[in-house]
C-alpha cells in the first residue's frame, strides 16, 4: 500500500533568489477536448522488442513494472511496435523467437523477422492495453505487408486499435514517388484495399476504417506527405482514415550541425518548443480536426537518431517530456507516442550515437529506460525522464481538459510554463501544472532560485513535485515524483504530498515542476 506524508510547501521557500508573483487561472489559450486514458502513449523499434518485453513466456520485467505504474494510475497506453525498422519487416510463421534482426557487421538492420511470439508477447502487458499493427511499405511489396496485417488480425484481432502502412515516408527513396502526393497517395490506397480485402472485405473487414494516415516527419523534402498535403490529396475519400499521425523531432543528432544545437538550453526553451508545435505540426492538426477527424502525435522524442547522452539522459528531458506532451494536449492531440528504441546504422551516416562494439544494441539515451544490461549503456535501469510521464497521465486523469497560462509577470516565457486543467465538463479547475525550465546544473555557485506563485484565496490544495538535485542529473535515484524514485522500476520511498494552505504560495525551484491538485 501506499502510503503518503504531508509537509508543507512554505517550507521550501528559499527567500532572496525567489521571483514573486502571481499565476493567473484565466486560460491564454483555448480549452482542450477532454483526454482520453490514451494520451501518454509509446511508439517502441520493432527491431529491439525483445530487449524491452522479452518473450512470451520470459518477459522483461523493467519495462513492465513501468508500464504498470502508469496502468495503476488509470493510463491506458497505446502501444505502436513501429520506427524505421518495420519497414523491412517481414513475417515469418515458423519462427520461433518473436524477433530475429539481420545484420551486417557494423549493427546495420536490414531485415527485421518476426515470428507468432511477437504477437503472443502483447498479451503480457496490462490489460486493456491496445496496439497499433505495423505493416511495411518500405519494401514496396502487398503480401509482405498483408502477410503481417493478416497475422496480426488472426494472433491478436481484439487488441489491435489501428493499422498503419509505412513509417515516414519522407524519408524513403525519391525514385519511389518522385516526389507526387498523388503517386503516394494512390499507392498507399491501393495497399489498403488490397489489404481489407484480405481482411474480410474493405467495408466490412477488420482493418476498414481503421488506418493511420501520413506517419510523416516535419523535415524539408521532396515528398510533401504530412497531414496538411495528404487531406486535400484526398487520403480519406474512401474513409479509411482514423487518425493522423505526425512525428515530431524538433532536434537532432543525425549529423553535427544539428548535433550542435541539441543541447540542454535549446531543448528546454518553451518559446521554442512552442514555435514548433505551432508552426510545423498545428496547421495539420487544425485541417483534420476541420474535418472532425482526430490526431496523434504518432512517433516522437526530444532528440531524433537516438537522442544526445548528457542531455537526453539527464532531467532536462523529464521537463521536455511534460512540457511537449502538455503543449500537444492543449493542441488537442489524441495520443503522444514516445518513442523507444535504439541506434540504427542506416538512420545516417554521420550520426553521433553507434551500435556497442559488437553490433549489439546502443539504446536510445532518451528511452524511458535502458532495457538490459549492454556494453554501450552499462547496467539495466530506468532513467530520469520516466518520472515526467507519471506527471502528465495524473494531471490529465479522468478526462482531465487542458489550457496553458500566461506566463507570470517576472519570469521569461522561455523559462517558464503553467496549465490549467479543468474537469471534463470544463467549467472548474481542478489542477495546475507549473514548469519552471530555469536552469539550474550541478555545481552551480549561485543560489537555486525559484518562482514563487501566489495563488490568491483558493480551496486548499495539495502539491506533488517532480524534482532533481540539478537540471543534468542522470542518476534516476535521485530524480523524484511526489519523494518517490524508480530507478529499479519499483518506487522506492514514501509518497510526499505537500499541502498548500489557503492563501499559500507555491514555489517552484529553477528545473523542477508542480502538479497541484485542488481540494
Ligand atoms: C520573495 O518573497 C520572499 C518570502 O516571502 C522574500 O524573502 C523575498 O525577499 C521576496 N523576493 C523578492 C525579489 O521580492
Ligand atoms: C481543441 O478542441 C476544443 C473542443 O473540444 C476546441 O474548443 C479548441 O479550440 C481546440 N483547440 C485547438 C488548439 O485547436
Ligand atoms: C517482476 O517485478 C515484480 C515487481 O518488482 C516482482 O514482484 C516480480 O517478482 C518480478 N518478476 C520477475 C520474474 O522477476
Ligand atoms: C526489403 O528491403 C530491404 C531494403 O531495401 C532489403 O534489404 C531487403 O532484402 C528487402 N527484403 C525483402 C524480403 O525483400
Ligand atoms: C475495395 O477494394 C478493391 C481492391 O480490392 C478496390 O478496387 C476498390 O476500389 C475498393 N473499394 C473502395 C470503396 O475503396
Ligand atoms: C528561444 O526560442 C526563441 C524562438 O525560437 C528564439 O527566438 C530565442 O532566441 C531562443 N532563446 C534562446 C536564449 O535561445
Ligand atoms: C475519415 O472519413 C470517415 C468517413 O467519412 C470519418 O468517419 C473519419 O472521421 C475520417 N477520418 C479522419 C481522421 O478525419
Ligand atoms: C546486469 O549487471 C548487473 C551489475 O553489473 C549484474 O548484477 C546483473 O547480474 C546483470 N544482469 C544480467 C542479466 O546479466
Amino acid at each position: 500500500m501506499i502510503t503518503s506524508m504531508k509537509i508543507t510547501a512554505a517550507s521550501l521557500l528559499a527567500g532572496a533568489s525567489a521571483v514573486n508573483t502571481s499565476l493567473s487561472l484565466v486560460p491564454a489559450s483555448s480549452i482542450s477536448q477532454s483526454h482520453v486514458p490514451q494520451f501518454v502513449s509509446y511508439s517502441f523499434e520493432p527491431a529491439f522488442w525483445v530487449e524491452f518485453f522479452g518473450e512470451p513466456d520470459a518477459p522483461r520485467n523493467l519495462t513492465y513494472t513501468l508500464l504498470n505504474h502508469l496502468h495503476e494510475r488509470g493510463a491506458r497506453p497505446i502501444i505502436r511496435a513501429g520506427g524505421i525498422t518495420m519497414d523491412s519487416m517481414i513475417f515469418d510463421p515458423s519462427q520461433k523467437t518473436s524477433v530475429v534482426r539481420t545484420e551486417n557487421s557494423k549493427g546495420g538492420i536490414y531485415r527485421t523477422t518476426i515470428g507468432p511470439a511477437f504477437y503472443r508477447s502483447w498479451d503480457n502487458f496490462p490489460e486493456g492495453t491496445t496496439f497499433v499493427s505495423t505493416l511495411n511499405f518500405g519494401n514496396n511489396s502487398v503480401p509482405i505487408a498483408r502477410d503481417l496485417a493478416l497475422a496480426s488480425y488472426n494472433l491478436q484481432k481484439d487488441k489491435i486499435i489501428h493499422y498503419e502502412l509505412g513509417n515516414e515516408p519522407t524519408n524513403y527513396p525519391t525514385s519511389r514517388w518522385q516526389g507526387s502526393t498523388k503517386a503516394y497517395v494512390d499507392q498507399w490506397l491501393s495497399f489498403v484495399n488490397q489489404i481489407n480485402s484480405a481482411l474480410g472485405g474493405n467495408r466490412t473487414g477488420h482493418s476498414s476504417g481503421k488506418w493511420w494516415a501520413s506517419s510523416a516527419t516535419t523535415d524539408i523534402t521532396p515528398l510533401k506527405v504530412r497531414p496538411a498535403d495528404l487531406i486535400p490529396a484526398g487520403i480519406n475519400n474512401t474513409g479509411q482514415v482514423s487518425q493522423y499521425s505526425i512525428h515530431s523531432y524538433a532536434f537532432a543528432t543525425c549529423d553535427p550541425a544539428r548535433e550542435r544545437l541539441a543541447t540542454i538550453p535549446n531543448i528546454l526553451n518553451h518559446t521554442d518548443l512552442l514555435r514548433y508545435a505551432d508552426h510545423e505540426i498545428y496547421p495539420s492538426a487544425k485541417l483534420a480536426m476541420q474535418q472532425k477527424g482526430e490526431w496523434v502525435i504518432g512517433e516522437f522524442n526530444s532528440i531524433a537518431c537516438s537522442g544526445k547522452p548528457g542531455v537526453s539522459d539527464s532531467f532536462a528531458q523529464a521537463l521536455w517530456t511534460a512540457d511537449v506532451e502538455l503543449i500537444y494536449a492543449v493542441r488537442n492531440a489524441t495520443s503522444v507516442h514516445l518513442h523507444q528504441g535504439a541506434t540504427l546504422v542506416f538512420q545516417s551516416n554521420q550520426q553521433l550515437n553507434t551500435p556497442g562494439d559488437d553490433g549489439t544494441p546502443g539504446f536510445s539515451s532518451y528511452s524511458l529506460l535502458y532495457p538490459i544490461n549492454s556494453t554501450k549503456r552499462g547496467e539495466a535501469r530506468v532513467l530520469p525522464v520516466f518520472v515526467s510521464q507519471l506527471l502528465v497521465v495524473e494531471a490529465l486523469s479522468e478526462g482531465g481538459r487542458i489550457a496553458a497560462l500566461k506566463t507570470p509577470r517576472g519570469v521569461a516565457e522561455r523559462e517558464f510554463s503553467a496549465y490549467a486543467i479543468f474537469d471534463a465538463a470544463g467549467t472548474r479547475v481542478t489542477k495546475i501544472v507549473a514548469l519552471n525550465l530555469k536552469l539550474y546544473y550541478a555545481g552551480q555557485q549561485e543560489q537555486r532560485g525559484e518562482v514563487v506563485l501566489d495563488l490568491g484565496a483558493h480551496r486548499g490544495a495539495t502539491v506533488k513535485r517532480m524534482t532533481a538535485p540539478s537540471v543534468d542529473e542522470k542518476d534516476a535515484a535521485k530524480v523524484t515524483w511526489a519523494g518517490q524514485s524508480f530507478k529499479n522500476g519499483v518506487a522506492v520511498g514514501q509518497v510526499a504530498e505537500e499541502s498548500l494552505e489557503a492563501r499559500g504560495k507555491l514555489s517552484v525551484r529553477d528545473s523542477e515542476a508542480v502538479l497541484l491538485t485542488f481540494e
